[in-house]
């Protein structure tokens, strides 16, 4: 199978291990297990209980008990099999499983950007007809419905978006998600709904799940960027039953289970999830306002205020690649933000504001410098 580099992890793979200053990260900033346990308490008791476990495979789909945990998550009221869930590696496994198991040749899908690449390439590689519809920058980073309207039609087997987005760090509004419901309806149109970013709500009011408003919607989660512990690589698919039965048989063939181990601290900060929410919203509004503040004071760049999720985009006036200049920039000052051209958007930055706040104002500065000495 044929399938486009992925330019957000090749671009890591050569240039984050020189960072001096990591301004690219979307973690907010992860947290160690011995952290994890002082949010939590009663150390001792869960480490007995853990390392007394036998290292099986464990249950197949996921713990009952994280499971539970998961469902805290959503408002979900109707009967637990109409929207089975299952436990994968990672939110990236998660969305893979969801298009081997509903995408084949021919197939029409429309993906929202920018966005994980993961949202077309993959459905792009399997033979899909993929329709990209860009978010715009004149309504804030927001969805044009009437572009959607007319991308969208009876052939279109899926939609998929990213709610809170990254790179943009726009949140759609309750009415927007129904919209899009709406136009996924009348077209008999699945929805993919990447949720990794759903409760890093800026202002804390928690967007509505996909799963919680369309009956065709499919949620994908992970305890990576919420929760600060992507070492985990523990994600989830909560879906309609006659979709995660395809992604069971294929889940089959890849993963098994995940680590007994991922499934047990999940569900332990899954269930303490309030207190590591209260930690992680603050650290984003510590980053933000000093991004923020840069922002105003640094005359060539310009930015939409994020309003959820980690990111945001910086543009820059400067006349050259943003794969230039961040390999320039990083080359002469340890800075490393990713260049926004690995997310089909030329002429930005994307920056992650909290994932190490105590460099970020130096290397803001850094960065400040920099552009004062290369402007044109
Ligand atoms: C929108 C989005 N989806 C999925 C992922 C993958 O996350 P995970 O660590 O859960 O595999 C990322 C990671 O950056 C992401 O930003």
């Amino acid at each position: 199978m044929q399938i486009d580099n992925f330019k957000v992890e090749d671009w890591f793979n050569e240039y984050e291990k020189l960072a001096k200053y990591d301004m690219a990260d979307t973690c907010v900033e992860s947290l160690s297990i011995d952290e994890l346990f002082n949010i939590i308490g009663n150390k001792e008791n869960y480490l007995k209980e853990i390392t007394a476990r036998r290292l099986t495979y464990g249950d197949i789909q996921g713990s009952d008990r994280l499971h539970n945990a998961i469902r805290s998550l959503y408002n979900h009221d109707y009967s637990l099999l109409s929207r089975p869930i299952t436990i994968t590696h990672g939110a990236i496994g998660a969305n893979s499983l969801v298009m081997q198991a509903l995408i084949e040749k021919g197939d029409k899908v429309v993906s929202i950007v920018p966005t994980y690449q993961q949202h077309y390439s993959i459905p792009k590689s399997l033979g899909a007809d993929v329709h990209l519809v860009f978010l715009k920058e004149e309504h804030n980073w927001g969805i044009d419905l009437d572009e959607l309207r007319k991308v969208v039609g009876n052939n279109t087997k899926l939609i998929c978006m990213n709610n809170p987005n990254n790179p943009t760090g726009s949140v759609m509004p309750e009415e927007t998600l129904n919209e899009i419901v709406k136009i996924a309806k009348v077209n008999d149109s699945y929805i993919l709904c990447d949720e990794v970013y759903r409760g890093l709500e800026h202002n804390r009011q928690i967007s509505k799940s996909i799963t919680d408003i369309y009956e065709k919607g499919i949620s994908t989660g992970s305890m990576s960027k919420v929760f600060s512990l992507a070492g985990l690589r523990l994600g989830w698919i909560i879906s309609p039953k006659e979709v995660m039965d395809k992604i069971i048989v294929h889940r089959e063939y890849n993963t098994i289970s995940v680590s007994i181990l991922d499934d047990y601290f999940a569900a332990l900060a899954l269930e303490n999830k309030e207190k590591i929410l209260d930690r992680n919203l603050k650290k984003i509004l510590e980053g933000k306002k000093i991004m923020s503040d840069w922002v105003k004071s640094e005359p060539h760049i310009s930015w939409i205020e994020p309003q959820g999720g980690t990111t945001c985009l910086l543009k820059y006036d400067m006349n050259i690649s943003s794969v230039d200049l961040c390999k320039q920039l990083l080359n002469d000052t340890g800075v490393l933000f990713l260049p926004a051209s690995t997310l089909e958007m030329e002429g930005y930055l994307r920056a992650g504001y909290c994932s190490d706040i105590s460099k970020l104002q130096l290397g803001l500065e850094r960065f400040s410098d920099w552009l004062k000495s290369h402007s044109l």
